[in-house]
């Protein structure tokens, strides 16, 4: 298996790749630090299909070590960023990270799950995560939340990239799939798939709007 996990629940990793699912301890501090380094490519896929305008508040549901969340905060100097993550070490992570570069004052970093998000209702123009869906255990219970919090002509970019052994770009196909489908269910439209051939296989960004 690769770094990083897009097996089912039912399926999850154990040991050291279970970190990439929920970083913790000091090797969970190693292991933030890799995806900082790696995942550059995938995040500028991504970032660059949600049309960020400079008054955007955004939020990040999985930001692990906080790289993109620097990353959108300088693209919207007079908006915010706010995210999610239930590890504590990457907590730590992306709030030094972004105290580092200058954007802490507007950034609302949580300590929390997917399902309930700890936002009020239709709060944000611009929600996305990365890598991180594979880990949640209720697909369609994450959709309704991405739903409420999204502004009136929000954005919501959602991309997985499977990283498990023997993982082929149908499996990506197939997850961005049921995505598309739950999103559909919660509610959202103009729902689209996004493809960036990437290595070692395909990354989807399934996208959608309020
Ligand atoms: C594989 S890492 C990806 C990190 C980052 N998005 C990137 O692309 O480099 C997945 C991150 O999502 C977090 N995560 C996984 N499931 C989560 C959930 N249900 N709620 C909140 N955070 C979650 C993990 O703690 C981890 O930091």
């Amino acid at each position: 298996m690769r770094p990083e996990s897009c097996s089912p629940p039912a399926e999850r990793p154990r040991g050291f790749f279970a970190q990439f699912g929920k970083p913790t301890g000091t090797l969970g501090a190693v292991v933030g630090q890799l995806m900082a380094l790696k995942n550059g490519p995938r995040s500028r896929f991504v970032l660059s299909l949600l049309d960020l305008a400079p008054h955007h508040r955004a939020l990040e549901i999985g930001f692990g070590p906080g790289v993109d969340l620097a990353r959108v905060a300088a693209l919207v100097p007079e908006g915010s960023v706010a995210g999610v993550d239930h590890s504590d070490v990457m907590l730590r992570q992306a709030r030094r990270r972004l105290k580092r570069t200058g954007h802490l004052a507007r950034a609302d970093l949580r300590l929390a799950g997917v399902a309930p998000l700890p936002f009020a209702d239709a709060v944000f123009e611009r929600l996305f995560s990365i890598n991180c869906v594979q880990s949640w255990d209720n697909l369609d219970a994450a959709t309704r939340e991405i739903s409420r919090v999204l502004a009136p002509t929000g954005r919501v970019a959602i991309a997985f990239q499977p990283m498990s052994r023997g993982a082929t770009d149908d499996s990506a196909r197939r997850k961005a799939a049921e995505i598309a489908d739950s999103l559909g269910r919660a509610g959202l439209r103009e729902i689209s798939i996004s493809e960036r051939a990437l290595r070692p296989v395909l990354c989807c960004c399934v996208l959608a709007t309020r």
